[in-house]
């Protein structure tokens, strides 16, 4: 859903070179040197003749190289971005008390902030990514200076100044009106690609009395909201524990109005889902970002991200930095393939229990077939690019492009674009990036 709209045109243009996206989760578009048009900062298709009407645009001449959509990440904390790689040997709820908490606390000091998030925005402005969800902390402050980092780098952004106000540290304790604030500081500003996103941390960080009022302002200023969902059994039982009248952890977010329905919503994780979860999710449109490395480094489990597709979930990758260690996307791709294999071989192994089935959701008989390079090139470009309209380059979709120089990633023997997309996304690194386009401007 387009959230932020392109306000003029960016230029008209024509790229050449060897073109591949998604078409749908099982079918990769390839076209070797063709013709990819930018028309007001939006795609007007690919060519393998370039039509006479374009033929007077300024053309840039990338033959022989990959020209592959933007990526999207759906979910990154960008204060955790400091401390990626370390505290590994915790789950979720001791790495949030001894690791995550502490560090975020530090953001009150607007200096800090400015140190941090700069590291951080020069970090993803480098990467293959072109758009991201991001949680901030509760800080107004320091929000507003990572939202101006962003603003700067050309990237479009949701940025979430995070909520919270019960079992934290006090220094992290949301005081009532901080969100408006923080909200009226944001309009202020008249970004072009940063919009704000409600940011509830989860439930067991939020009070009924703050969900409440954030559900009334999602729906009073048609704003998005992201949060994280069904990702530690722990933290699914505390939940049931707080929320004892609510059908389940999707069901909480639901009673408070944060779940979808109109609302553009993104859940991270779902790695353990209820059936009745998977049916509110369904229903009420709200996305899923499959976050595998961070859900591999504290111990949540495997995310049934094939489940997630067969039901017609919306789903997209989150790098989840810190609990996931790499901001590409690329990388997010190549975890989420991995994954799902031993996601098949634990359920197969009469030793494990089968991942996934605890909650009480039914597999089915499809639900572990592991994920390939065409779904997970999908989640990661078009699936998690629908939330913004972008990651594809049909007619109309927003113009973000990656120009990739793949040559040093050669074989000894002849390499099909879709081995080349398959090196690319394990191998490349941010140095093969050698253009990058946000709604049709160049920005590296
Ligand atoms: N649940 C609540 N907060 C967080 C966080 O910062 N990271 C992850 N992975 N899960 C969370
Ligand atoms: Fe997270």
């Amino acid at each position: 859903m387009p959230l932020n709209q392109p306000s003029q045109a960016e230029g008209d243009f024509v790229l050449r070179g060897d073109v591949v996206y998604s078409g749908d989760p099982l079918t990769l578009r390839a076209f070797p040197d063709a013709f990819l048009v930018c028309r007001a900062g939006k795609s007007a298709g690919v060519f393998t003749r370039l039509p006479a009407e374009y033929s007077g645009l300024p053309l840039e001449d990338r033959r022989g190289k990959l020209i592959l959509p933007g990526l999207t990440d759906l979910h990154i904390h960008a204060p955790q971005f400091g401390f990626r790689a370390l505290g590994m040997d915790l789950e979720l709820l001791d790495w949030l008390e001894k690791r995550a908490f502490p560090e975020e606390a530090k953001f009150s000091d607007p200096s800090y902030a400015r140190l941090a998030y700069g590291l951080f925005t020069e970090a993803v402005r480098r990467g293959p990514g072109t758009r991201l969800c991001v949680f901030a902390t509760i800080h107004p402050e320091a929000t507003m200076i990572l939202q101006d980092l962003l603003e700067e780098s050309g990237l479009v952004s949701l940025v979430g100044k995070v909520s919270m106000d019960r079992n934290c540290p006090a220094s992290l304790r949301e005081e009532q009106g901080t969100v408006e604030t923080w909200l009226a500081l944001s309009a202020e500003r008249k970004y072009r690609n940063t919009g704000p996103i409600l940011t509830p941390r989860f439930i067991p960080s939020c009070g009924d009395d703050l969900l409440r009022s954030l559900g009334k302002l999602a729906r009073s200023r048609d704003l998005p909201v992201q949060s994280h969902l069904s990702e530690n059994r722990r933290e699914i039982a505390w939940v049931r524990e707080l929320c004892p009248a609510s059908a389940h952890y999707a069901g909480a977010y639901r009673d408070f109005d944060l779940f979808g329905g109109g609302i553009p919503t993104i859940m991270a994780h779902c790695v353990w889902p209820e059936e009745g979860e998977l049916q509110l999710i369904r229903e009420r449109g709200v996305y899923v970002a499959h976050c595998p490395q961070s859900n591999t480094n504290i111990g949540s489990g495997i995310a049934p991200a094939r489940r997630l597709l067969n039901r017609g979930i919306p789903v997209g990758l989150g790098s989840d930095v810190a609990g996931g260690i790499h901001s590409s996307i690329f990388r997010a791709m190549g975890d989420a393939i991995q994954v799902s294999k031993l996601r098949k071989a634990l359920a197969e192994s009469s030793a494990g229990a089968p991942a996934g089935t605890a909650a009480g959701a039914p597999i089915g008989e499809d639900d572990l077939r592991p994920l390939g390079l065409e779904e997970a090139f999908w989640m990661g470009s078009a699936g998690g690019g629908a939330f913004f309209n972008t990651g594809s380059f049909e007619e109309g979709k927003e113009f973000d492009c990656l120009v990739i120089d793949d040559a040093d990633l050669a074989a000894p023997f002849p390499l099909s674009l879709r081995d080349r997309l398959e090196r690319t996304v394990y191998l490349s690194e941010d140095r093969h990036i050698q253009a990058k386009y946000v709604r049709g401007k160049r920005i590296l």
